[in-house]
């Protein structure tokens, strides 16, 4: 894939998000191993958080340079991380997992509701969202600005744990523009499948 506009940014800003996970993605994964899509994962904060827990994880992104980076510092630790040089709207999410997590990428797409049905499709019955994408409060305009209602139908016939809008400090980076970050943070789990007995009885599988 030819260079973008992501891969100079990795060039010119190493590590641009730090190495610590956001606290939406401790909390969905509940420290546990499992399997993982991470998409718009980056240079890898939170894959490379996830696999020490010993999770599977898989990482979608089109910055190739963020992904060999992603690759070599998961290589040194030995950690099972997938990376896959895609564009998320190109991509058909294939695969099975328990965790899909999506932070701070969404709002860059277009039509970010196709890319979240083939995320919700690429998840196991009872498996975990976490997402954050920018709301329309945000100051900077993007492809796409999420509302609470949107995310919410978008999300509809899930177990909504956590829906909520944040916003944060009127900001600069060096001496550009001021601006504001507000996002809309979702933990959802999707339903899980009625087993045989509880299909005769009426009840949800636990
Ligand atoms: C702000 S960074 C967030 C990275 C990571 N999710 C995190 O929170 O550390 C946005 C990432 O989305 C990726 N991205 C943007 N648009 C994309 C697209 N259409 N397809 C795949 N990746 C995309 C960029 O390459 C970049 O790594």
């Amino acid at each position: 894939m030819a260079r973008n506009t992501w891969d100079e940014y990795y060039l010119c800003n190493p590590e641009p998000w730090g190495k610590d996970p956001d606290d939406i993605v401790r909390m969905a994964a509940h420290n546990r191993p499992q399997r993982v899509l991470d998409v718009g994962g980056g240079d890898g904060r939170h894959a490379m958080y996830l696999a020490r827990t010993g999770s599977q994880v898989t990482v979608i992104d089109k910055s190739t340079v963020a992904l060999e980076y992603l690759k070599r510092r998961a290589e040194q630790e030995h950690l099972d991380i997938t990376t896959k040089c895609q564009r998320l709207q190109d991509s058909p999410l294939s695969g099975t997992y328990d965790l899909v997590i999506a932070t701070s990428v969404l709002h860059f797409l277009k039509e970010p509701a196709t890319v979240i049905a083939r995320m919700q499709r690429a998840t196991f019955p009872g498996g975990t969202h976490a997402l954050e994408a920018f709301c329309t409060q945000n100051t900077q305009d993007m492809p796409h600005l999420f509302t609470l209602e949107e995310v919410a139908a978008l999300y509809d016939g899930w177990n909504i744990k956590k829906l909520c809008e944040n916003t944060g400090p009127l900001h600069r980076h060096g001496r550009g523009p001021l601006h504001r970050h507000a996002g809309i943070t979702l933990i959802a789990q999707k339903p899980k499948l009625l087993s045989f007995s509880d299909e005769q009885y009426g009840h949800e599988a636990k």
